[in-house]
């Protein structure tokens, strides 16, 4: 997705800009641009299609200025190309824009009856229109009065050369985050593109706009009410940003799974009563009784590891519950139960529809928390109370620790909900020794790379690929279908075992080799006559699971069988990294998709 850095102080912006664009590179993107106030008041803008680096390069040495704005772009609106890239120049001003306008094409035509000659196909060029034709004196006026004509997201920052110095930003379903530094400030869509300049940031809110100086910032809404903004402070370090020595973010992030579960666990188990302590819950145990059903809401990788979590609180807490793509819930107009808690599922905290569906609910009097990873993000505003991943930033686009860690506090969850329900102290304590052995266990797993490696280099031969898994297994192996197919771009299907004999048998040949989740519960003899029905169709068949059938298996080590589905996925990461990489595919930057998905 598109991102957003801007700076305004007694610094050179251009080499802060181009730095903050090449870490916001991680969310996707097709083309970059910059546009500065030159310290003699004029306005320099540069732009193209393709990488920052080559932007950067292509730099003139006086392109130079105090104030301000850049931006990668992820074509929405135009095909990428150096005329839709951002920033878009109206005279004076200039814009970058992250999100969409719906009412673009009547605003565009508007423009164009009056005279205008747009230069691009982009929805975001009339916004430096409007802001231009404005009379106010203000630059935060001028942009209100733009912004009360758009209908649809935005993110956005602008500089004008008649007001030198200042930096107008504003937020409606797209991120924008300010960033206080030492008589110099800043603001990006993404902490990512702050935490090597300042700790301390300020995230505005959806209807909220910001005027800038180096000096400090002011906040108000769309109708011109001041707002008030506290300080928040980054906890993440500079370098978590890096990929320290891996080829690929996605393979860090694999490695980092046994720290990021250990962080995801620390403080938060109790060896007194066998229970989970979940300090953001807001939520006292007689609160929890109540509580009649669950329903877990999030897209692609964090529905699956919901879907998880919806498995384990009925399993331990036996409340009913359930998973959806917050994406579907939000537009089928959902009965909203006041005995029902709503748990909102994001690594990014960024996501528009879980955002939206958030909203939905919250607008319906239902109650929402979030297990979000990015602290201080949209969704983790929104809702009313939550726990955080502390995974540390996640960048490849293809989600692993995020995943492997919101499995985790799902346990944390279902184990907190059940010892207030039935869950006796024993299991509790079973469970809790169980989660305490996760680190251990996946680093276990980490180990036999090398032939998990192997063993998806022979499998990116063929062109599609069947994962299939019961009960447990069965979110494991859609998870571990999204990953082979982001990354790799193998068509990969993801089936209920027990469905299969329902249709897709059909499609078992020599060529659709089948990924079987098998773990060794209650259900293994049931998974072992489905693979049998596989093999007696010529299908191929790699076990994922604790029992070693040879060449074509990966053992993972055993658990309690209530968390098979936190280690079961991790061997999955693996072979569609290992696939992807075969195949030589930019891993970090599968085609097509963006790391968070801000747009409705
Ligand atoms: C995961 O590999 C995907 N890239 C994607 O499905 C992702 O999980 C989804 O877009 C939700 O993102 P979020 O967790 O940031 O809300």
């Amino acid at each position: 997705m598109c991102g957003i850095v801007a700076y305004t102080g007694p610094g050179d912006a251009v080499p802060i800009l181009t730095e903050g664009l090449a870490r916001l590179e991680y969310r996707g993107y097709d083309s970059a641009g910059l546009a500065v106030v030159g310290r003699s008041g004029d306005l320099r803008v540069r732009k193209a299609a393709g990488r920052v680096a080559a932007l950067a390069a292509s730099l003139p040495a006086r392109f130079k200025g105090g104030t301000g704005i850049g931006h990668t772009r992820w074509a929405t609106h135009g095909e990428p190309s150096d005329d839709n890239a951002h920033p878009h120049v109206a005279g004076t001003v200039a814009v970058v824009h992250n999100g969409i306008i719906e009412n673009a094409d009547e605003l565009r035509a508007k423009l164009q009856a009056d005279g205008v000659v747009l230069a691009s196909e982009t929805d975001s060029e009339v916004l430096p229109h409007l802001i231009a034709r404005s009379a106010a004196a203000e630059l935060e006026d001028a942009v209100r009065e733009a912004l009360s004509q758009i209908v649809g997201t935005y993110g956005i920052a602008v500089v004008d050369t008649r007001h030198p110095g200042v930096l107008v930003v504003a937020r409606n379903g797209s991120p924008v985050v300010l960033g206080i530094g030492e008589k110099e400030m800043y603001a990006a869509s993404d902490v990512a593109a702050l935490v090597r300049y300042t700790r301390q940031v300020v995230h505005l809110d959806d209807g909220e706009l910001a005027t800038i100086r180096p000096d400090g910032f002011r906040t108000s809404t769309l109708d011109a009410r001041a707002t008030r903004k506290e300080p928040s402070v980054i906890e993440t370090e500079d370098a978590a940003y890096d990929a320290e020595g891996y080829t690929h973010f996605m393979r860090k992030e694999i490695h980092e799974q046994p720290a990021a579960v250990e962080r995801a666990l620390r403080g938060r188990l109790d060896g007194r009563f066998h229970t989970a302590h979940l300090g953001g819950l807001e939520l006292d145990p007689r609160e929890a009784r109540a509580i009649r059903r669950i329903k877990i809401l999030g897209c692609g990788s964090a529905y699956y590891a919901g879907q998880v979590g919806a498995q384990l609180i009925e399993e331990l807490a036996r409340i009913p519950a359930d998973a959806e793509p917050a994406s579907e819930f939000r537009y089928r107009n959902p009965v909203v139960e006041a005995d029902t808690l709503y748990i909102a599922v994001s690594q990014s905290g960024e996501t528009y529809d879980t955002l939206a569906a958030v909203q939905e609910l919250r607008r319906k009097g239902g109650r929402v928390l979030g297990v979000v990873n990015a602290v201080g993000s949209a969704i983790a505003r929104e809702c009313d109370g939550g726990i955080y991943l502390h995974a540390g930033p996640e960048i490849a686009v293809a989600s692993t620790k995020a995943y492997t860690s919101t499995a985790v506090v799902f346990a944390l969850l279902a184990l907190h909900l059940g010892r207030i329900h039935d869950l006796s102290p024993a299991d509790g304590r079973r469970i809790a020794e169980g989660l305490r052995a996760l680190p251990g266990q996946i680093e276990e797993i980490l180990r036999q790379e090398d032939r998990i490696a192997a063993l998806a280099a022979d499998l990116a031969k063929y062109r599609s690929m069947l994962f299939v898994g019961r009960v447990r297994g069965w979110p494991v192996a859609r998870e571990g279908a999204q990953k082979l197919k982001e990354v790799s771009y193998i068509h990969a299907e993801a089936y209920p075992a027990s469905e299969l004999k329902h249709g897709p048998l059909a499609l078992i040949s020599p060529d659709l080799p089948a990924v079987a989740i098998v773990p060794d519960d209650e259900l293994l003899d049931k998974n072992r006559s489905t693979l049998g029905e596989i093999r007696a169709r010529h299908g191929r068949v790699i076990t994922i699971g604790h029992t070693d059938a040879g060449e074509d298996s990966v053992v993972v080590p055993k658990n309690e069988p209530e968390l098979d589905a936190i280690l079961l996925p991790i061997p999955l990461q693996l072979l569609a990294y290992h696939a992807a990489v075969a195949l030589d595919h930019d891993v970090d930057k599968p085609r097509n998709l963006a790391k968070s998905v801000t747009v409705d």
